[in-house]
Formats: C-alpha cells, structure tokens, sequence
C-alpha cells in the first residue's frame, strides 16, 4: 500500500474543481492506499481572513469531505494544526529552501500582486505544503493541476534535504488526473475555477442549490462556432463542459465528446446541469447531516490526528538527528 497525502484549506466554499481534481479521486483510492488527508487551517491564515469564521469553516470542510465519501475508518482524517510536527518542519524546511525559489512561485506572484502588504506567511506557504508532505514519508500526493509547482519544490527540497544530510525524507510523486485536472471558470473559461474568482457567475459549490446549478451552466460562456469538440486551446468553454460531463458522470471523454458532436451548446449545457445536480444531491444529503452533528465530527478528527501524530513522530525523530539537534533527554 503506498503511503499518500493531501490537503485543502477550508477557505471559502469548496467547488466543483475541488472535487474533481482532487476529491473524488481521494474517495477512490482510500482503500488501495494508506491514505491521509488533511484540512490545512493554518494555510489558511496566509491571507487575511476572519478568526471568527475559521474554526467553523474548517469543520464543515471535513464535513464536506465526509459527505463525498470519506471514512475515517478506511483513512487518516485530520487537522493540520492539530499535529504540531507540520510547523515544526517547516522551519526545518526554511533552512533548506531559498529565498530565490520561493520567490518564482506563480501562486506566491498572484496571490501578492497588487497587495499593500503581503505576509511572510504566504511567501513560506508552500515550505508549509512540503512540510505536509513529507512529514509522513508520502510517496503519491493526489492534487489538481495548479499544485504542480508546489509538488516540484516539496520534491526539490526533499532531494536537497537527503542530499545535504543523508537520506531522512521520502520524495513523493505527484498523481494529477488526466481528466478534469483543471476545472476552468464557466464565466471565463481561460481561468480556472477557483473560490477567489472576482465574480461568482463561473463557480460551483458544492453546497449550491439545483436552480442556482442549472442557471450557471446554462450560462456558461462558450464561444460563436457551433461544433461541439474537445479542444482546450480553440474551445477553452465547450472543453469545461465536457471534462464536467465526463467526471460527473464517470465517462471516458472521448465517448462523451463523441456522443456530444451533432448536438447545439444550449442541449450540452442542459444535459451537463442535469448531470451535475444529480451528482451533487447525495453530498448535499449526507452534509446536511454531518452538520448536524459537530461533536461526532470533532471526535473523528481527534482520533484521525491522532492516528496522523503517530507517523510524524517517527519521522520527526529522524529529521532532527539527521540535521544534529540535541535529543531531550
Ligand atoms: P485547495 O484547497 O486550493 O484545493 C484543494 C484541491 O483542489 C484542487 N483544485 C482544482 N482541481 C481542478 N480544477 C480546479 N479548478 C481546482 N481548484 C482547486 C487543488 O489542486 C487541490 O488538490 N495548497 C493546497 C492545499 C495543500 C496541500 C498540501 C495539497 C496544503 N498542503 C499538501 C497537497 C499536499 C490548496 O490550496 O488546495
């Protein structure tokens, strides 16, 4: 079984590129896997955001996580501040990255552009991801495409790490689907779907009502030709609907995009809310009552940080000999 982790910041509602890109193929693969996943409240403080607010969101992010079919009998379900070895790796980690690389991370360059002040936080935000990565020996990271470079620089300061103290960290491989790795924005197909979109038009929550589904589907954006085909560089829009189709309806893409050739963009787009409103009607069923419950869900957590504590500490323990920390006596 091969050790694999992943995480997601309860920022704002998670969307249907959530899911699709990383989600559900967390939910496919927790049984073949030793799998842990992790909701990672303290990335979540890297941009301004309301203390008020985020104990609450990160719950129903574990919420939401159950309700699309995780069992925290089958794996490791936790909260990232609630294993300190994350934070006390990254400051390892600090020592072994440069200012240089950071620095050419493209999130770290949109996240900050334009902003009067920009914390040291976002800038380390992703020594912190391959702190969570390889604080648990992971071999396989299931992500969505726009991880990527934060998967290259947890890989380079793996290798650097092993390099300069001898082989202590385990480099792990990034698993980024082939289908639906990059769920576009349906307003603005050339961007991807995302919670910090300027306008909410092209996103779906999870958590949306079927009317308010169906009406951003059907309003789309595609563009003025009519044929229906999958071509991401000309037909960014009609592309989106049919990597949507095909996931939400477990179809391989080219069948989907076959079957779809002779039909007008206003069926497409109906056929494709249709789809999307009836797979997302059980996990809104199954959060309702999740939510319901906060207390059955701190107790999972708890027990899933506790299961998730005891990897770290093993590799911690390696960690400090190999960088020469005095052991506690
Ligand atoms: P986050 O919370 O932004 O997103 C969670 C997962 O969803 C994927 N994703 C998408 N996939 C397809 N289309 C989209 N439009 C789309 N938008 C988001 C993301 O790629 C991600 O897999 N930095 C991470 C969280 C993190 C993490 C980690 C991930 C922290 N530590 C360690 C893996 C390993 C993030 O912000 O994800």
């Amino acid at each position: 079984m091969a050790r694999v982790f992943s995480g997601i910041q309860p920022t704002g509602d998670k969307h249907l590129g959530n899911y699709l890109g990383a989600i559900r193929h967390w939910v496919a693969t927790q049984d073949a896997d030793d799998a842990l996943y992790c909701v990672v409240d303290l990335h979540a403080m890297t941009l301004p955001y309301d203390p008020a607010e985020l104990a609450d969101r990160t719950r129903r992010t574990a919420a939401l996580l159950l309700a699309a079919g995780l069992d925290p009998q089958r794996c490791t379900l936790f909260v990232q501040s609630h294993v300190p070895a994350h934070t006390e790796l990254t400051w390892i980690l600090n020592c072994v990255a440069t200012f240089g690389e950071l620095r050419r991370m493209t999130q770290f360059k949109e996240k900050s552009a334009g902003q009067e002040s920009v914390s040291v936080g976002l800038f380390d935000y992703p020594v912190l991801m391959a702190a969570d990565i390889l604080a648990y020996d992971a071999e396989r990271v299931p992500v969505g495409d726009d991880q990527r470079q934060h998967l290259e620089l947890a890989r380079d300061l793996a290798v650097r790490f092993n390099h300069r103290f001898g082989p202590t960290l385990v480099v792990p491989e990034p698993a980024i689907p082939p289908v639906a790795a990059r769920i576009m924005d349906l307003a603005t197909p050339t961007a991807k779907m995302s919670t910090s979109a300027e306008s909410p038009q092209g996103t779906i929550g999870l958590l949306d009502p079927p009317e308010l589904v169906t009406k951003r589907l059907r309003s789309a954006v595609t563009d003025s030709a009519t044929d229906v085909r999958f071509d991401p560089d000309t037909k960014p829009g009609i592309s989106n609907l049919l990597q949507i189709l095909a996931a939400t309806t477990d179809r391989p893409l080219p069948d989907v995009e076959a079957e779809y050739a002779g039909v007008g963009y206003g069926t497409l787009k109906q056929t494709v809310a249709d789809a999307v409103v009836a797979f997302l009607a059980p996990l809104q069923r199954r959060y309702r009552e999740l939510a319901d419950d906060p207390a059955h869900l701190d107790a999972a957590l708890g027990a899933g940080a506790e299961k998730a504590e005891a990897i770290t500490t093993k590799v911690l323990a390696r960690v400090r000999q190999a960088v020469g920390l005095l052991p506690r006596a």
